[in-house]
């Protein structure tokens, strides 16, 4: 059963299009995390949910009901804003209970639901205090306290917790998130967070200038993105293009631009020599080794061009050859102490580690020419979705980013 449902949801302010063709369900109970840069729309979807802009088209549905013409007081939503906008006036309670006030609600039980909502956000006996007198994560809980007061059936989280700092944000992810279950509310939450949004989450919608890009589980918005966008956006980057060379029983051989090294990837139905494609990988499946030394038979090899200290990694870039390289994310204290700047490496990579993307390599004519590229050709995305995941209607339902797994690169003119 869905809470919430948009159904082709545009949004225009003048010549700026926030919002384009967003369909996506949400069911009961499930916790949606919208990603996406500034700008991409998404305060502007939650605002269409919780009725304070109206969508220029489309049908905006709560558990069942069109809404698109509800005034927002009257669509059991509780939103938490972007600035989290307690009033500096009122104290704890009076923010927390406005709401209830709005809807007419007796004043004995509406003492009772604040102090209840109070104590589930674990600010029991702040009730009398004002905001300024309160920190930037208890204000923020007391506005969270004020969405749930009213018992939404949706609850709307614009970057909560975008103000906290580090530890007070992960213990809040921790509380939200504990919170939203015990009560069983549907949420949707706005970040900008890669790393909130998929920790935190049942289900994670990217979206990029006003579409949603994909909706899928963390781990499919992971390791199955079904566009560029979501692949350099989420994660690491790790691109490669090349192009078909060689087929080799359940396998393709791939050389990679810019190099003349080849490494193996699965086979798809379609390849053969000649075509082009974009490949993926985790920096976690980068494996390393020394070159030169026993074992060194890595099918690729590079040379460290940079290495960060990262705690309990260290991140390394490694250049196979021009507008060829590849991050590789080695635990600490692995590979032999580590690499420097300059080191020669082997790199090795299991084929059911890379994963294809839709379209065509980024800079097919430049390689193809032996030019580098410089980064400015825009990838096949720029030029409008490719492939069942990223066409308008494919993108957008819960049901369609499941198979976004059978990406095909798109095959466009035969090679030079
Ligand atoms: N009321 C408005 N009038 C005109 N343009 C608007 C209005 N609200 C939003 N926009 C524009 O619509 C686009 C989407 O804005 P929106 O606030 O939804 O982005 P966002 O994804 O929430 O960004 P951020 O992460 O910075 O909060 C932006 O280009 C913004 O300038
Ligand atoms: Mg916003």
């Amino acid at each position: 059963m869905y809470d919430v449902r948009l159904d082709g949801v545009s949004k225009a302010f003048g010549e700026v299009e926030a919002v384009r063709n967003v369909s996506l369900a949400v069911d009961a109970g499930n916790f949606l995390s919208l990603l996406g840069p500034s700008g991409c729309g998404k305060t502007t979807l939650l605002r269409m949910l919780a009725g304070f802009v109206r969508p220029g088209r489309g049908e905006v549905y709560i558990r069942n009901q069109m809404v698109n013409d509800v005034p927002p007081f009257r669509r059991n939503v509780g939103m938490v804003f972007q600035n989290y906008a307690l009033f500096p006036h009122l104290t704890v309670a009076e923010n927390v209970g406005y709401g209830l006030v709005a809807r007419k609600i007796s004043r004995p039980e509406r003492e009772r639901r604040v102090e209840e909502a109070l104590s589930l956000v674990h600010l029991t006996n702040f009730d009398g205090r004002y905001p300024r007198q309160l920190s930037g994560g208890q204000q923020q809980r007391v506005a969270l306290a004020r969405a749930i007061v009213i018992r939404p059936a949706v609850l709307l989280l614009d970057e909560p917790l975008g103000s906290l700092d580090r530890k007070l944000r992960e213990r809040m992810q921790v509380e939200v998130r504990q919170l939203q279950r015990t009560l069983g509310i549907t949420t949707i939450f706005v970040t900008h967070d890669q790393e909130e949004a998929l920790s935190m989450s049942d289900l994670v919608g990217v979206m990029n200038g006003g579409r949603l890009e994909q909706l899928g589980t963390p781990a499919e918005i992971y390791e199955r993105p079904a566009t560029t966008f979501v692949a350099d956006f989420v994660g690491t980057s790790n691109r490669l293009d090349g192009t078909v060379v060689g087929l080799d029983g359940e396998e393709s051989l791939v050389q990679v631009a810019g190099t003349r090294q080849h490494l193996r990837i699965p086979q798809r139905t379609g390849d053969a020599p000649g075509v082009p494609v974009s490949i993926m990988v985790r920096p976690e499946y980068v494996e390393l080794t020394a070159r030169g030394g026993p074992g060194d038979d890595a099918p690729l090899f590079g040379e460290v061009r940079f290495s960060a200290y990262l705690g309990a990694s260290v991140r390394y870039e490694v250049e196979l050859g021009e507008g060829a390289s590849l991050v590789s994310l080695r635990p600490r204290g692995i590979d032999g102490g580590g690499y420097a700047r300059g080191d020669r490496v082997g790199v090795r990579i299991a084929p059911e580690c890379f994963y294809r993307l839709a379209g065509e390599p980024r800079n097919r004519a430049g390689a193809a020419a032996g030019v580098e590229s410089d980064g400015a050709i825009p990838d096949s995305f720029a030029n409008g979705p490719v492939g069942e995941a990223g066409s308008d209607e494919g993108g957008s339902g819960v049901g369609e980013s499941r198979r976004s797994g059978g990406l095909v690169p798109r095959i466009g003119d035969e090679p030079a």
